[in-house]
């Protein structure tokens, strides 16, 4: 049975699951394996994601998607079967990062744009063949003194803009993630008011290349103060900020918001996420999509070590579990302690 770009999407954000984003580029899974002092190669990496994919419980229950690289959706797990097979096999569904990372921006200093529209149809047509049902393209917007400026902020919605008309026309579900970084030291208004510029520019463009909202997913930031500002705000005021903005940018026609974490702690992007569903009713799902929130704590307590495979796969079933409760509004503090 083949599913819709719009049953995809709503797939992507079904009740009580998200999205884990294992597409890491081999310089950022590096940085990773750097933490635990393990060798990044093939292998260590196969090793590693094999390990998350066959969580079984946890992806069946809370995972309704996975982020691959392009080495990731060709390589098959030690026993051979494709990774991308033991992803569809626990009802999950198989996506792909496909920008090119970012460049810096001329005549914009400090600023970037990301790239990886030349050649996309072709590769989204490849994608499809390996299975992927949906994408993702990441554009990064810094906040500093002076920063951002329009000029990147433009080229980067438009960027985001022609990816997805790209990929739903190519049979994919295009995640669009304009990601406002948390460095630096400003506070959560500042945060607000970059993230709200940003996602009009962001709309204004995908409604100008004519992208159904229907067949796409957000995936923003938080509106949250910088990490090194002095005046960090209440996990409350987090939920109720973030909530503001996205009602003011995001039309209801988009199924979901599936956020990144960004830097967060795992408890933080949990409770946010938590603090902002048990505000609802909301017009669309609201998500997760996070890399290293539900990676971090499997990836320490595998440490490269086969012995380690269970607890590693325990540690990220009870993160995945503590997310797909957030996507709900049933967290609970407590329940953090059965880890
Ligand atoms: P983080 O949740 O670690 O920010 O990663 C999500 C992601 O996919 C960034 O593009």
């Amino acid at each position: 049975m083949t599913m819709t770009l719009e049953q995809v999407a709503q797939a992507m954000v079904a009740p009580g699951k998200g999205i884990l984003a294992a597409d890491e580029s081999s310089g950022t899974i590096k940085k990773r394996f750097d933490s635990i002092k393990v060798d990044s190669t093939a292998d260590s990496r196969r090793d590693y994601r094999e390990m998350l994919f066959r969580s079984t419980d946890a992806m069946k229950n809370c995972i309704s998607g996975v982020i691959l690289y392009d080495e990731t959706i060709r390589q098959k797990a030690k026993d051979g079967t494709p990774l991308t097979k033991l992803i569809s096999d626990a009802g999950s569904l198989p996506g792909i990062k496909v920008d090119g990372g970012t460049k810096p921006l001329q005549f914009c200093k400090g600023e970037v744009v990301t790239e990886g529209l030349d050649g996309l149809p072709k590769r989204v047509s490849e994608y499809v063949e390996l299975g992927a049902k949906f994408a993702k393209w990441r554009a990064v917007i810094d906040i500093g003194a002076g920063i951002p400026s329009y000029t990147c902020i433009h080229a980067n919605a438009h960027a985001l803009a022609r990816y997805a008309a790209i990929c739903v026309e190519g049979g994919l579900v295009p995640i669009v993630e304009p990601e406002v970084l948390m460095d630096g030291a400003h506070d959560i208004q500042r945060c607000a008011e970059v993230t709200e510029w940003v996602l009009k520019e962001v709309y204004q463009e995908l409604y100008y290349a004519r992208v159904p909202l229907e067949q796409t997913i957000l995936k923003p930031n938080m509106v949250i103060a910088g990490k090194q500002s002095p005046k960090q705000a209440s996990r409350e005021q987090v939920a109720e900020e973030t909530v503001k903005i996205l009602k003011r940018c995001v039309p209801p026609a988009v199924p979901g918001i599936a956020f990144l974490s960004g830097g967060q702690s795992d408890q933080d992007a949990t409770a946010h996420l938590h603090y902002m569903n048990a505000m609802g009713p909301l017009p669309w799902k609201l998500s997760f999509s996070y890399g290293r929130a539900l990676q971090a704590a499997p990836l320490k307590a595998w440490s490269g070590k086969s012995e380690n495979v269970a607890a590693g796969q325990r540690a990220f079933a009870h993160r995945a579990k503590m997310n797909g409760l957030a996507a709900t509004g049933k967290w609970k503090q407590d329940l953090e302690k059965a880890a």
